[in-house]
This record gives C-alpha cells, sequence and structure tokens, in this order.
C-alpha cells in the first residue's frame, strides 16, 4: 500500500494490491479525478486519462483555450463558479452573497494511519501500518477559505474513505449551504445503481434501476437515516452478480439527514455525491471556526456485489464497530416487548425471566413501560425514573433480582423523545424541537427533543447515568420513534438554525459517547422504530441495532438479505417471536423462525410463560446451537447464494473465518404443486477438501462427507423429494418451509 507524489505530472497515485486512485492537480489549481478502479501500476503521468475536448457552449476559464472546460472533466471536489454547471459538491456564500468560488491546491500532506474525525463517527485503524492518508489542501484566496480533502486507503481492503473539512480565516466569514463528504466522477454511465428502500416493518428492500441521464438519489429528510432509504448505493455493471464483475458501494458513516446523489450528464460521465443532505442545511463560519463533514467509504469490488459487502462486512465490524463487545460474542436475549408490551409487573418480568434463564437464555431485556407512568405510549418520555407500581423494587431492585438468576439485565431508553404528558415537557416546553407558537406534528403521540442544546443532552445524560450507577445493566437498547416534521430550536436566532439538524445528530452522537466512555462494558443496541436508524454513524457506538419491527420469518429473509449489502451479520439484531406473527399475522414453525433469526444477533421475544413444553424443548436446544455457532455467524464470511427478491426460494451460508465450517440455509415460501428439482452451490469451501454435511433440527438428516468442489460446483440438492404429495417425506412441509445444513472440514 502506499500514496505516490508525482511532482512533474502533480499526480497522487494511492494505491494497494487491489485497487488504485489517481488525483491530478488540473492547470487551474483544482484537483481532477484520474482513476478509481482495480489496481494500476505505478507511473509517473497518467494525464493521457485526463479529456480535453471542446463541447460548444461550455464555459472555459482560459481565453482561447475552449477545450479546457470543466463542464466535462473530471473532479474530486467540484465548485459552483468553475464552468460546471453540473450539481456542485459544495456551495459556499460570501457575505455579499456571492457563491463564486475558487479553490487551488495549496499543498499536500501523505501520513501513516488515519485520524478520527472530532464529534463525529467513522472508519479507524488499530496501527499506523493499516492505512495511508492524503490530505489535500485547498485554497480560495479571495474567500481566505481553505477546504482540506481527506483520503485514506487501507492496507489489507479495497476501501477509500472521504472527509472534508472547511477552515475560515476570512473575518467577514463564509456561509456553508452544501458540502458533501465525497465526489466521484466516472467516466462512463454503464452502471446499474441499487439502493435499499422500504418503510417500517419493510426495511432495506434491494431495488435496481440503470443509470440513466439527470439525477437519481435516494435522502432522507426525516432527522434520521430512516426506514425508507438508506445511507448506501452500490453501482456495479450490468454483467455483474454477486460473485463476479465490478460493484462499487458507496456508504456514508452519518445517522441524520443525508443525500446520496448520482448525476449522469449527456456526455456519459457520471457523477456520485454523498453527504449531509442540503436541504435546511446552513452553516455560518465565522473567522477560525472549522467545519467537519461525515466520512464517505468507498468499497470496489471486481468480485461482484456479495464480494463488496464481505468488504463492508469486515470494516465495519472490525475497524468501525468499537469496544468490548465489538468482537465478543453477544449474548443470547429475551425482550418482553412482544410477550408484554405495557402490560406487566415485576412478577410476569420475573416469571419470563426464570423460564428464560432455564432455556439458556443470558440476558433479560426489559423494554419501553418501566418509566414515569408509562402504560400506554401517550405519556412519561423524558422521565427516566422507574415506575414503582410496576417495579417496586425499581430498575435496581429488578436488575439485581435478574442478575441473582445468574442472567444479565439490559434496559430500553428513548432519550431523544418526550411526550407532553411527561414532567420534562411541563418543565421544559421549549426543549422541543418544533416551533412551539404553531401546530406541530404529532406521530405516536411523542414529539422531539432538541439534542443540538447542550442543556437537553445534559439532563438526559444525568437521568440515565443516575439509573446506570444504580443498577447492574449490561445492555441498552436505544430507542428513537419518530421522525423530524417542523424542526425549530426555539429561543435560537436565524443562523441556529440552519446548523440544527446537524447539531442535533452531534448531540446524539455526543451522548453515546459519554455513555459509552463512562460505562465501557454495556452492550448498546441501536434503534429506531425498528430500522430507521441502521446507518454505519449508529455502528460506531452500537455494534448492534434492531433490523426491524417485522419479526415475521418470511418477512425478515428479505430485510435481513437487503441489509446484507452493507452490513455484517454481527450488527442485525434478529428474534425468533411468537407464530401466528404479530405484524405479518402470518404462521411459520419455531424452526423457520430461528433459522432466520440465527443469522445476526439472536434471541427470543414472546410469551415463554405460555408455551408448550414441546417448543420450549426446541428452544432449549436452539439456544445450545446459537451459543455453539455463535462464532462463526457473528465473525464468518457471509455468502447470498438466491435472492427471495427473484424467486420462491432463497439461500445464504456463512463460512467460518478459518474455514473449517459453516452454516447454510435455505428458504422456500409458498409450496410448489410437483415441483422443480433445486440446487444450491456453496462458497467459499475449498474445493479439495472433505467435509461433512449434516442438516439440523426438522430433517436431523446426515448426509454423510463430500469435496468441497461437489458442494460448490455440483451443488447440494434442496429439491422436494415427495413432489408435492402431503405426508410421504420430512420435507413435505407446505409453505414456509426452511432448511439448515451445518457443514464442517474433516
Ligand atoms: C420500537 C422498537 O422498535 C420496538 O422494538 C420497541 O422497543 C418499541 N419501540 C417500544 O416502544
Amino acid at each position: 500500500m502506499s500514496i505516490s507524489f508525482h511532482e512533474n505530472s502533480k499526480e497522487f497515485h494511492l494505491y494497494n494490491d487491489e485497487i488504485s486512485y489517481i488525483i491530478k492537480i488540473l492547470r487551474n489549481g483544482q484537483p481532477g479525478h484520474v482513476y478509481y478502479g482495480r489496481r494500476l501500476h505505478d507511473r509517473e503521468d497518467f494525464g493521457y486519462l485526463v479529456e480535453y475536448a471542446r463541447r460548444d457552449m461550455a464555459p472555459y476559464p482560459y481565453e482561447g483555450e475552449s477545450k479546457f472546460t470543466l463542464e466535462h472533466l473530471r473532479q474530486e471536489y467540484p465548485t459552483y463558479g468553475s464552468g460546471d454547471t453540473r450539481y456542485p459538491a459544495f456551495e459556499l456564500e460570501r457575505a455579499d452573497g456571492s457563491r463564486v468560488a475558487d479553490f487551488k491546491y495549496k499543498s499536500h500532506n501523505i501520513f501513516k494511519g488515519k485520524k478520527t474525525l472530532e464529534g463525529l463517527p467513522a472508519t479507524y485503524v488499530e496501527t499506523d501500518d493499516e492505512a495511508d492518508t492524503l490530505e489535500l489542501v485547498l485554497e480560495d484566496e479571495i474567500l481566505q477559505t481553505q477546504i482540506i480533502l481527506s483520503y485514506t486507503i487501507y492496507e489489507e481492503l479495497p476501501v477509500l474513505t472521504k472527509n472534508v473539512r472547511f477552515v475560515c480565516e476570512n473575518t467577514e466569514g463564509v456561509t456553508l449551504l452544501n458540502c458533501m463528504s465525497g465526489c466521484l466522477d466516472l467516466p462512463d454511465r454503464n452502471y446499474e445503481m441499487t439502493e435499499l428502500a422500504g418503510s417500517w416493518i419493510r426495511e432495506r428492500h434491494v431495488h435496481t434501476r440503470k443509470l440513466n441521464y439527470g439525477i437519481q438519489s435516494v435522502y432522507s429528510m426525516r432527522g434520521c437515516s430512516s426506514h425508507q432509504f438508506n445511507p448506501f448505493i452500490m453501482l456495479r455493471r450490468e454483467n455483474t452478480d454477486e460473485f463476479s464483475g465490478e460493484a462499487l458501494g458507496f456508504s456514508l458513516v452519518y445517522s441524520g439527514d443525508f443525500l446520496a446523489q448520482v448525476e449522469v450528464d449527456t456526455y456519459d460521465v457520471t457523477r456520485v455525491v454523498l453527504g449531509i443532505h442540503p436541504n435546511e442545511f446552513r452553516w455560518e463560519l465565522k473567522d477560525g471556526e472549522s467545519f467537519q463533514t461525515p466520512e464517505m467509504v468507498m468499497v470496489y469490488s471486481d468480485k461482484g456485489s456479495n464480494g463488496m459487502s464481505q468488504v463492508f462486512h469486515k470494516l465495519y465490524r472490525t475497524r468501525l464497530a468499537r469496544g468490548k463487545w465489538r468482537d465478543k460474542e453477544r449474548p443470547v436475549l429475551i425482550n418482553n416487548w412482544e410477550a408484554t408490551y405495557f402490560d406487566f409487573d415485576e412478577e410476569k418480568i420475573l416469571n419470563i425471566a426464570g423460564r428464560a434463564k432455564e432455556l439458556g437464555i443470558e440476558l433479560f431485556v426489559l423494554d419501553d413501560g418501566w418509566f414515569g407512568k408509562r402504560n400506554t405510549d401517550n405519556c412519561s418520555l423524558g422521565d427516566w425514573y422507574p415506575n414503582l407500581e410496576k417495579l417496586p423494587g425499581g430498575i435496581k431492585g429488578l436488575a439485581q433480582k435478574i442478575e441473582n438468576m445468574g442472567m444479565k439485565f439490559g434496559l430500553w431508553f428513548e432519550p431523544e423523545m418526550t411526550n407532553k404528558d411527561s414532567d420534562l415537557f411541563r418543565a421544559h416546553p421549549d426543549w422541543l424541537l418544533a416551533d412551539i407558537r404553531r401546530n406541530y406534528c404529532h406521530s405516536r403521540n411523542q414529539y422531539v427533543l432538541d439534542f443540538s442544546k447542550q442543556e437537553v443532552v445534559d439532563y438526559i445524560y444525568a437521568q440515565m447515568r443516575k439509573i446506570l450507577k444504580e443498577a447492574p445493566v449490561s445492555y441498552i437498547k436505544w430507542d428513537m420513534n419518530r421522525a423530524f416534521s417542523e424542526v425549530f430550536s426555539n429561543g435560537n436566532d436565524k443562523v441556529y438554525q440552519g446548523k440544527v439538524r446537524h447539531k442535533y445528530i452531534l448531540g446524539v452522537y455526543s451522548l453515546y459517547e459519554r455513555l459509552i466512555q463512562e460505562f465501557p462494558d454495556i452492550l448498546f443496541e441501536s434503534c429506531a422504530s425498528g430500522g430507521a436508524r441502521f446507518d454505519p454513524g449508529m455502528l460506531y457506538y452500537a455494534p448492534q441495532a434492531w433490523t426491524s419491527d417485522n419479526t415475521d420469518a418470511v418477512d425478515r429473509i428479505k430485510i435481513q438479505y437487503g441489509t446484507s449489502f452493507a452490513y455484517p451479520l454481527s450488527s442485525m439484531g434478529s428474534h425468533v417471536s411468537a407464530s401466528p406473527n404479530h405484524q405479518a399475522r402470518r404462521s411459520t414453525s419455531l424452526d423457520m423462525r430461528a433459522n432466520v433469526a440465527y443469522f445476526g444477533t439472536f434471541g427470543y421475544e414472546l410469551d415463554i410463560t405460555k408455551l408448550p413444553e414441546e417448543e420450549l424443548k426446541v428452544m432449549k436446544r436452539q439456544i445450545e446451537f446459537m451459543k455453539k455457532h455463535r462464532a462463526l455467524i457473528q465473525k464468518g464470511t457471509f455468502y447470498r447464494l438466491q435472492s427471495p427478491f427473484e424467486s420462491n426460494s432463497s439461500a445464504w451460508m456463512v463460512v467460518s473465518e478459518d474455514g473449517v465450517e459453516a452454516l447454510m440455509a435455505y428458504f422456500r415460501i409458498t409450496q410448489p404443486a410437483n415441483g422443480k428439482f433445486e440446487r444450491i452451490y456453496l462458497k467459499g469451501l475449498e474445493p479439495s477438501a472433505e467435509y461433512h454435511v449434516c442438516e439440523q433440527f426438522g430433517a436431523e438428516m446426515d448426509y454423510g462427507d463430500f469435496c468441497g468442489d461437489e458442494l460448490m460446483y455440483a451443488g447440494v440438492s434442496v429439491s422436494d423429494s415427495s413432489a408435492g404429495l402431503a405426508g410421504v417425506a420430512w420435507n413435505q412441509q407446505g409453505d414456509n418451509f426452511s432448511r439448515l445444513f451445518y457443514i464442517n472440514k474433516n
């Protein structure tokens, strides 16, 4: 891995064994983009890759030199006011209203390692040998402002990260109107764009469209990364599949409003930008102040989209997630939400916990409803003291009892919200993130607290800290159950309003950071009405996230499959819940529910005190199974084998880090009558090694020994052996059927 600077050609070449990224300082001083893709050998001058061409009507900065026009030159951080009439990567406004800018290369700095971003989540290195960083310093002398473009290339991964810092040295100040975290101009438009789109209980479904002229984008203006879109896109060639061909992944390490936009101009140049959504963003910088953008992560894969995902998994699992729980096996938990909702008391909770302990569950999580007078969702958010009618010994008493049973105790909070019926709201109505002089929207009977204000963050911190100091809490589920609607910071001026949305998320990050530093043993799980904040920003603080409020096994296949495009299994909270399922009203077998939930951080979320003995016996075995295999699942390499978005059946597998064992799950939604023959081709095995294959649960079949090449190239049969005749074979299961194969090297 290296970053070379060629003085004569003014080119920077960032490369490792897999990728190259090349920048050239153009003759007007702006950094131009030359190349991003598979590794190229280094050479003094790649200037021939920059295409200077005259195009009629295109503006050009040098009189008589119409071939030098920014209208179609590929650039690193394009600006308004240079002749480029495409969407710029940033916009600055001077005190007199001028938005024209001309940032030129001033200096650069190349160093080993990677800097942290103050107040923001970001990928990191453990030793400086793991990555090299280039900082390009650009300056606009008239604006007296600098832009520092930062690029880090990882040694062992085809990963390049970008971020931008603006530094104002202008006595009049400047105002940032837009500041993307990075830009990539690609030389053609022959890509398909994949995005993860959905809604509550239908998060991160995979959608793909062919790039076309103009803008295509995904975004959030909801204050959280959202159920609707995810701060991730993939561009892939038309012939790219899961395992071969080019796939370019783009991800933003941010949890607030974002924009991921692809613009194709009519010369077929494709411009990708990711960053904070410019809607309502207006950041005034005074002399001496600076602004730091979030980080954009780019993954290059020539091993298909699954290859891209595996890189994201490794990076996000090992160099974004932090703390004690990053590498530790996650506890099998039980959460009382779908078991009791708000209707519980200590006795009920202890009954569930007692039964859970007998089954081998390690962590009991008390969800919503334990504080203030919260028996419905219309009160008490913000009043983080225990409801002594429900829990006479408070959280301390309950947590202690659960610890005494030999289990750990976890607790739900929703720190960023309040209800009108709460002590907090009665004392501080102006703490709402809403224009309180007007009507403002309701959502789940709750309102967003203004986390841009330090005093609000401090108040919530003090309440949470008190509980965490006095009770043995080992896990926190941090929820966020409504989107922003009318954002206004009461008592603050106009200049402040342009900063509120970003300051809010900085406030959330700062509270997380304080708690993590003070309580490093606590495992955090982020959540936002299920998966509305399943983003890389959150993973920096909470190594796992509640994937969706939809716990139905069939729906979860799509949700978890889509989530796996950017996020590792170790981050996906997945629970076995009741059948019929509470969201989808669908019935599925206990096997099927567990076979989906194993592929994540496993737990249960149903009233186990009401289940028949035989189901409890199965659960006990499931828990033993998960404990035995969780290291493989959490740290192994994940392969998507068959897409649930494309057919009635789907499959995925995970291979352990050392390649010694693997688990493959197959799911079939509707029972075909007299169905076709079907095979799943495994991945990631050694062709010449011998493996033993057996089927878990349901079938309990031992299939014997096979070589890796047989399993990968000839495949594993998952055909329905009875061709639709009822009662003939074990695998004649009807709809919503699953199979789980354990494969281990002899
Ligand atoms: C939404 C979460 O996603 C659920 O799991 C649960 O915690 C509820 N909120 C509680 O209000």
